[in-house]
């Protein structure tokens, strides 16, 4: 399979960087409109190849890893031959891109622990795409993490929790390393992270509801619940509520 990577910026990077660590068995081609260093670093780093101009029908999958602003003409402007088309950039629709291409096309929303293989791609497939290319879109992002099918209406929910929440994860960090003093900063990341990663997993594998799950760790009158309290009167839940309805929108 020959990928191409039309756009080599950060979540092309991220997503290349996945694919490789996997093991995915596919040329792998990435281009640029014009920063040749970016190119001759990303050759360096992963071993990919790196053109300057690109001629699409020679590719079985197109990745559109572009500013959204750039996705339209940059269809217009080159001939399709019904190429598999995944576009990353937001607020692009597939049907918008079928429009041109004739052939099927997804909007992706991935986010940026594909790096890492621990990211949630959100996928909104198009009408001409075929099963066999939606099992191979789906089994591609697999490979960097989970994914979960989305739509017109959910996706800029979707964007919002998993696109934009790991910084706000980053802000609640930021928040509490302060009070590790006695710990150098990294350590007192490297803390809270990992009791984060524990919570993710127990999250990710028992399904028992979250009030229940914060039962195993509160006592009555206990630390956590005392700490649990303070977040209730501060109004953590109508703060996190907001903030993800404002990125959504
Ligand atoms: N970063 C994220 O967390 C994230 C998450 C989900 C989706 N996305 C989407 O991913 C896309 C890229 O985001 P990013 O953060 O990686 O942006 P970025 O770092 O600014 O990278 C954009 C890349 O696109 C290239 N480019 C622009 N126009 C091009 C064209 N016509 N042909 C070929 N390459 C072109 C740019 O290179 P030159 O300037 O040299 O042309 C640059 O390499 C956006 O549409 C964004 O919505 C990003």
């Amino acid at each position: 399979m020959n990928i191409l990577m039309a756009g080599a910026g950060a979540m092309s990077e991220a997503i290349v960087k996945g694919w490789i660590s996997s093991g995915l068995e596919a040329s792998i081609t990435m281009t640029n409109r014009s920063d040749r260093e970016r190119l001759s670093f990303l050759r360096e780093a992963y071993g990919v190849r790196t053109v300057e101009t690109e001629d699409v029908s020679e590719y079985d999958v197109v990745v559109l890893a572009m500013q959204p602003e750039g996705v339209l003409s940059y269809l217009e402007e080159r001939r399709w031959d019904r190429q598999l088309v995944i576009s990353v950039a937001a607020h692009i629709a597939p049907e918008q891109i079928e429009a041109i291409t004739g052939g099927g096309a997804v909007a992706a929303m991935p986010n940026t622990p594909v790096s890492l293989r621990s990211g949630m791609t959100g996928l909104w497939y198009g009408r001409n795409i075929t099963m066999e290319q939606r099992t191979l879109v789906n089994d591609l992002f697999l490979l960097l993490g989970e994914t979960v099918e989305t739509d017109e209406r959910t996706m800029p929910a979707f964007m919002a929790a998993a696109g934009c929440s790991p910084a706000f994860f980053y802000e609640i960090v930021d928040a509490m390393v302060p009070v590790l003093d006695g710990f150098d900063e990294l350590t007192a990341r490297r803390i809270i992270a990992q009791a984060m990663k524990g919570a993710s997993e127990i999250l990710l594998r028992d399904e028992r509801s979250v009030s229940e799950l914060i039962d195993d760790v509160a006592a009555a009158g206990g630390p956590t619940d005392r700490g649990l309290q303070i977040l209730k009167e501060k109004g953590l839940a109508a703060i996190m509520e907001s903030a993800l309805r404002e990125s959504a929108k």
